[in-house]
């Protein structure tokens, strides 16, 4: 078995598949899609030897072409792409539609927008999308929301990649393992942004749910939420994690793509809410009017497809009150500066040893 050294002397971490990576820092940069995570954050972070994550989930084929070649010119260090699994698109009624749309009506007058309305294109098509990302392949594929199918998992391995699936649960965890993925997240209740499990959904203390996964798999588990300072990181990795994968610390860094209303409202404080009033799936982030108002939403891809319009609205007039403020319970615990420096506040104490008082 191979491991990831992440500073010399320190503690190792057994990777598994994922220690031929050679990573330094055992942080992954948490996919973030919808313009977080850009490519300048995703290359700074394995640039400086953790793992960048794309998020891909809402990129046509040709951006995803595009992301990944700008990830390129910037690093020759692996990074991970991310994309949503299938879902079957449910059937909505009429009725449904009018109340969803009434609901946000209030919202688009404000912003003199158009009345909403439900588009036709709802989403990327992800055979398009996976075909995009095996054209140059990454080192890591990471997906959410469910369950890939054995034909996508295959043409990921023979392609050389490495794929990590998305577990809110010990029984999912078990079911991607089942399903041949080389690790697994296991994403506690406290992440920001969507809960990537689907069926089984603890809401689960992080760390419990990494004991639980680590325990219940013979898999490399990657820890996710609420994950904030080394102390954090190192308390996973003495859980049973091999990597720590972080998306709230990286918001406020320079390199992400955090609209400006968004920095704000992080930098203010307040609450976060689960809340499915921006896209139909259950989402953590900041409490706003919308996520207060809106009590009909679409089923997932259709409320998504309907909010957008007004979300991109919102951002170019730095109207907060409309964004989908995805954030993790440790929100106010996020750092500004580049990328590295974030990635540093996260890079356990060498001398720490797992669980000791040491590196505290
Ligand atoms: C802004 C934002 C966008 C996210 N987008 C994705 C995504 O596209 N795919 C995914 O698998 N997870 C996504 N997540 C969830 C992260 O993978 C991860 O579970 C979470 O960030 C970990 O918790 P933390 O935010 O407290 O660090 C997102 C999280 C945030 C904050």
């Amino acid at each position: 078995m191979t491991t990831v050294r992440h500073t010399p002397g320190s503690q190792e971490h057994d990777a598994g598949a994922l220690g031929a990576l050679g990573l330094t820092v055992p942080v992954v940069l948490a996919p973030m899609a919808g313009g977080v995570g850009t490519p300048e954050l995703v290359a700074a972070v394995s640039g400086a030897g953790g793992l960048g994550s794309l998020g891909a989930a809402y990129l046509s084929p040709a951006q995803i072409t595009g992301a990944m070649k700008a990830i390129r010119r910037l690093t020759i260090r692996p990074f991970a792409v991310n994309l949503f699994a299938p879902q079957p698109v449910p059937e909505v009624e009429a009725a449904q539609i009018e109340a969803a749309c009434a609901e946000l009506q209030p919202f688009h007058a404000a912003l003199q927008l158009p009345p909403p309305a439900v588009p036709a294109h709802l989403q990327e098509d992800f055979e398009a999308q996976l075909e995009a990302v095996l054209a140059e392949p990454p080192a890591v594929f990471s997906f959410a929301f469910g369950r890939l199918e054995a034909q996508h998992i295959r043409a990921l391995h023979a392609a050389g990649v490495l794929v990590v699936g998305t577990a809110t649960s010990v029984q999912e965890a078990r079911m991607l393992e089942a399903d041949g993925v080389d690790a697994v997240v296991a994403q506690g209740g406290a992440a920001g942004g969507h809960r990537g499990g689907w069926e089984h959904d603890d809401l689960a203390d992080t760390l419990e749910l990494t004991r639980g996964v680590a325990g219940a798999v013979s898999l490399p588990v990657l820890a996710a939420g609420g994950l904030m300072t080394r102390e954090h990181v190192r308390d996973a990795l003495a859980a049973g994690a091999s990597l720590a994968q972080c998306g709230t610390a990286f918001l406020l860094a320079d390199e992400a793509g955090t609209s400006p209303p968004y920095r704000a409202a992080l930098q203010q404080g307040g609450d976060t809410v689960l809340t499915r009033a921006f896209s139909g799936r259950t989402a953590r982030g900041l409490r706003n009017a919308f996520s207060d108002r809106v009590a009909h939403p679409l089923p997932y891809p259709y409320q998504n497809a309907l909010t957008r319009p007004l979300r991109s609205a919102g951002a170019q007039a730095g109207q907060a009150d409309v964004l989908s403020l995805w954030a993790g319970e440790g929100f106010a615990l996020a750092r500004q500066g580049p990328a590295t420096q974030v990635l540093e506040a996260l890079t356990p104490d060498p001398s720490g040893t797992p669980g000791s008082p040491a590196g505290r």
